[in-house]
């Protein structure tokens, strides 16, 4: 392909630091994990992060400070990467399953009230695509009823809500340094927010065998069960790096997205993706919608001129065969055959932006 869909950034300073953490011979729970979270803590600003070995160990951390447990509900959508369920999942909590918002294809408020009962453990907003979800009646409600709210951001570092940076809200927020993300680490790996230091320094235990840091004899005493979840140091020292690219990469990112919605606009029956008015999109996809019959053939012609593609996602998590009892979510089911998505990343140029937009524009003339 000669536009890819995303491409990771390495540098001589990206080189520099992992050769250097090779040759320090310090390669776990050592400095650069740790200036990792206190950096990506000061990028946001009020708050503790706690790095791990990914998104989704990240998510399982959360859930597990969280207790949760057999006969524990969690409101999601279902329109998400299945790490997000998968978090509580392997605890015996079930997912109560709710629709989105046909614009910003986050969680719809309003369905997560209806959809309390006396179970509900836990309402887990995901930022999807970049775009927040819609995070103040979420909040309220968790507030109204006690019920902890978590935030899925694997997808949306530095997205914002009426201005807040969505790692600030909730009671957690769950980040993934995957390799195709707004900045990675090379690898897997993951990060936690939250504001309350306590609960940090419990994540900090789980995630390491369960020894708390503060505890001076925690390097034989394990005060709770925990797990190794944590981020080895070579994987930390670059997404230190990355990290400080993060801001610029953002800002390029919404750039293409406005080359884009200005060039597609009314091409063929193309839906666009919505910048709601509290929202900062950080557009980590840019994914747009065409008729379902259509889309396939899309994907096609665009391919043939080199250009890759991407369905997130094709299946929604309340259709994987291990979900028995599966609600009907007519959003969700109509929306996951009609999206699309296309190159996005901040080292595309405009050479290859305008190659995209070409294909896409002709692909709708030669339709008419
Ligand atoms: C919405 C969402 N949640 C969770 C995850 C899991 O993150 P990871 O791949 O780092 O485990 C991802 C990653 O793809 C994701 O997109």
């Amino acid at each position: 392909m000669t536009v890819q869909l995303n491409r990771m950034f390495v540098d001589p300073e990206i080189r520099k630091a992992a050769l250097e953490t090779i040759e320090s011979g310090h390669y776990v729970k050592g400095p650069r994990a740790s200036e990792f979270e206190s950096e990506f803590a000061r990028t946001i600003g009020d708050v503790h992060a706690v790095s791990c070995s990914s998104g989704s160990t990240a998510l399982m951390l959360a859930f597990k400070a969280l207790d949760m447990g057999r006969g524990d509900e969690v409101i999601v959508p279902s329109h998400t990467f299945v790490a997000t369920i998968n978090g509580f999942w392997h605890y015996g909590a079930r997912p109560k399953f709710v629709d989105i918002d046909p614009e910003t294809y986050t969680m719809d408020p309003e369905k997560v009230r209806k959809a309390v009962t006396k179970r509900t453990a836990a309402i887990v907003p995901v930022h999807i695509y970049g775009h927040p979800a819609d995070m103040a009646p979420i909040l309220e409600l968790g507030e109204e009823l006690d019920i902890p709210v978590i935030g899925d951001a694997a997808q949306s570092h530095g997205a914002k809500y009426r201005g807040v940076d969505i790692g600030k809200l909730g009671d957690m927020t769950c980040y993934s340094f995957f390799p195709s993300k707004i900045i990675t680490v090379a690898g897997e790996g993951g990060m936690i927010t939250c504001k309350d230091e306590e609960l940090c320094e419990l994540l900090q235990a789980l995630k390491d065998h369960g020894r708390y840091p503060s505890d001076p004899d925690s390097k034989y005493m394990s005060s709770i069960a925990g797990f190794n979840m944590r981020l080895p140091e070579l994987l930390a020292a670059i997404g230190n790096v990355q990290l400080k690219h993060m801001e610029e990469w953002i800002g390029r990112r919404r750039e293409l997205a406005a080359i884009y919605n200005k060039e597609l606009e009314g091409v063929g029956d193309l839906v666009l993706p919505v910048e709601k008015e509290w929202a900062r999109h950080v557009y980590y996809l840019y994914v747009v919608r065409t008729a379902a019959s259509r889309r396939e053939a899309l994907m096609e012609h665009l391919k043939k001129d080199g250009i890759s593609t991407g369905i997130h996602y094709p299946i929604p998590v309340h259709r994987m065969p291990y979900i028995k009892k599966a609600p009907r979510l007519p959003v969700t089911e109509r929306i996951v055959d009609e999206i699309l998505s296309l190159p996005m990343h901040p080292l595309m140029t405009e050479e290859e932006q305008g190659e995209v937009i070409a294909s896409v524009k002709a692909f709708f003339k030669q339709k008419r």
